[in-house]
């Protein structure tokens, strides 16, 4: 009998469904049902999950919040604040679209890492159709930097980086993007690959997938075939410029599996398993509980503690399925099956209580 695991190492918070965005990659935005804010969590419910956390997890844990839109929350700093008070690192991720008045707050909180979705850097256009909304182009790159100059002035610690999802109209934005990074000194970025928009739906409408008997849309899989070539260059350039010292989040062993997933993506399926079942524990905007995001939940988190839903009988046929599973979502980097062998020292020991925040800041 295979032994359990212990603890999980990534948690997520997804606070929100509600998202202002349209982006062609995710479905999320396309849920609105018109009582999807009443069914959240309540603040209070939270803040009980928190503490149940804290008593199974102890302390100095990574949680990401995010959603939708997890700015769309008004208690997002209040939430971040408690998880701060009890011993947890708070980091989140943003389309950045209606953050603006919230810059002062979001410097003066205890989020300490915020992600930024940005993906073209030379091209605003490739940005704004990527995301459905003309503008957020601009408004997430002002994010970026004047978070960045208040930071500084303010001498705070926030993190502050970039999530780039990468697709045949973006690959050659790769680069200039993690040039970018580097001349202006943001924390880092971290790259994506396009996954099924299937596997970004609203919780509140999910059907979860037949993850046994998946078959890779048609239109996706050509997708992927047009931009290999060219992937696989960016890809072997990525590599060498973090050899040199550029602030990429993913490791060598991703990067070097989404050469492999380019070159044929069913090879990934043979080759790298999923370890969600025993890393992952994301709450949604209900309090249900998951650890595989594309299968059923294995517990609500308002009616049992963390650790009894950890050890369930449902956790328990989650991680027996993810044994057949044949999607490509293992692939994500809050689903990757990282070696630690392969992260880079500094990076680790600074953060050596939990892999989340490298993790569940690009989901
Ligand atoms: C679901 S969003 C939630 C946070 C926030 N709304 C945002 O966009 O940053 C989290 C991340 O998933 C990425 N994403 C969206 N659709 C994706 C897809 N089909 N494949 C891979 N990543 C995707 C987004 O770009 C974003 O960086
Ligand atoms: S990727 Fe983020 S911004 Fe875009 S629709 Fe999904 S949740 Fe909204
Ligand atoms: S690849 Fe992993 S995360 Fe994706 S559906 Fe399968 S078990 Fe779940």
């Amino acid at each position: 009998m295979n032994k359990l695991p212990e603890k999980p190492q990534q948690i997520t918070f997804d606070i929100t469904d509600r998202c202002q965005m349209k982006c062609v990659t995710c479905n999320k935005w396309k849920a609105e049902l018109p009582d999807m804010m009443s069914k959240e969590l309540t603040t209070d419910e939270w803040k009980k999950a928190l503490d149940d956390l804290k008593n199974w997890l102890g302390e100095g844990y990574w949680f990401c919040f995010s959603g939708g839109e997890p700015f769309l929350r008004k208690d997002i700093f209040e939430l971040a604040d408690y998880a701060h008070s009890i011993g947890f690192k708070v980091a989140s991720m943003s389309n950045a679209f209606s953050i603006k008045p919230l810059y002062d707050k979001i410097i003066n909180s205890s989020i300490e890492s915020l992600n930024i979705s940005l993906n073209s850097i030379s091209n605003p256009i490739i940005h704004d159709e990527s995301r459905g909304r003309e503008g957020s182009f601009e408004k997430a790159l002002d994010s970026i930097l004047q978070l960045k100059k208040m930071r500084d002035e303010k001498q705070s610690e926030l993190g502050i980086n970039i999530a780039t999802i990468l697709f045949p109209e973006n690959i050659n934005e790769a680069v200039p993007l993690v040039e970018f990074v580097t001349r202006n000194k943001i924390n880092g970025i971290m790259f994506q690959l396009l996954d099924d928009a299937e596997s970004f739906q609203a919780y509140c409408v999910r059907d979860c997938s037949q993850t046994s008997n998946y078959i890779m849309p048609k239109e996706l899989r050509l997708k992927y075939k047009s931009m290999s070539k060219r992937a696989i260059e960016v890809i072997d350039r990525l590599i060498e410029m973090k050899q040199a010292g550029h602030s990429i989040y993913n490791s060598y062993e991703q990067l070097k599996a989404m050469k492999v997933f380019f070159n044929n993506p069913d090879d990934i399926l043979k080759t790298i398993t999923c370890d969600v079942g025993s890393t992952n524990f994301a709450i949604d905007p209900y309090g249900d509980v998951r650890l595989c995001f594309n299968m059923d939940p294995v517990g609500n988190i308002k009616d049992s503690k963390p650790e009894d839903i950890w050890i369930n009988s449902e956790s328990a046929k989650c991680r027996n399925l993810t044994k057949s599973c044949k999607m490509y979502c293992r692939m994500l980097n809050c689903n990757f099956k990282h070696d630690f062998a392969n992260f880079n020292n500094s990076v680790l020991s600074k953060f050596k209580t939990s892999i989340g925040k490298f993790l569940c800041g690009t989901k």
